[in-house]
């Protein structure tokens, strides 16, 4: 049983989460997402979610991609979920490209192409929840 990680908010999820999980659950037959949690999001990347964790946990574990979601509480804790949960494969979009490299010591590390204009930061903007100067992709 290959075993494959992959990290983020997954605030409104819409296709370009779809096809990230599609395309990272393709790398083996297990996949985990560490799903950050509100106060990670607030304290760390000064991310408002829509949807709390839970709401938020609840859609991810509706999609036949997903097998396990987990927290994603801090910046430190991936090597030791890789070793936890006997990780082979770790997986981001690109616009992580080389931030997670240090992982190679201990799993596959692999960055897959983001889909192209949508982001929840961009949903977020065109709805009106965040001011068009907040946006940032
Ligand atoms: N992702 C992707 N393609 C997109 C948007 C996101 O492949 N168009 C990937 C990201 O690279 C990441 C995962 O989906 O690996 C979760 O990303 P997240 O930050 O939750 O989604 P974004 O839409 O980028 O949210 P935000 O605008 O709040 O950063």
């Amino acid at each position: 049983m290959k075993r494959v990680i992959t990290y983020g908010t997954f605030d409104l999820i819409h296709y370009g989460h779809i096809n990230l999980l599609k395309r990272a659950k393709e790398l083996g037959d297990y996949l985990i997402v560490a799903l950050s949690t509100d106060e990670f999001n607030w304290n760390e990347k000064r991310k408002k979610c829509y949807f709390t964790y839970e709401e938020r946990m609840r859609l991810l574990e509706a999609i036949r991609y997903v097998d396990l979601v987990i927290p994603e509480e801090n910046w430190e804790q991936k090597a030791s979920d890789v070793r936890l949960y006997q990780v082979d494969t770790f997986v981001m979009g690109d616009d992580w490209q080389g931030k997670f490299d240090f992982l190679k010591e201990y799993c596959q590390v692999v960055y897959l192409p983001r889909t192209p204009e949508i982001s929840t930061t961009q949903i977020k903007t065109d709805f009106g929840y965040l001011k068009s100067e907040d946006s940032r992709k």
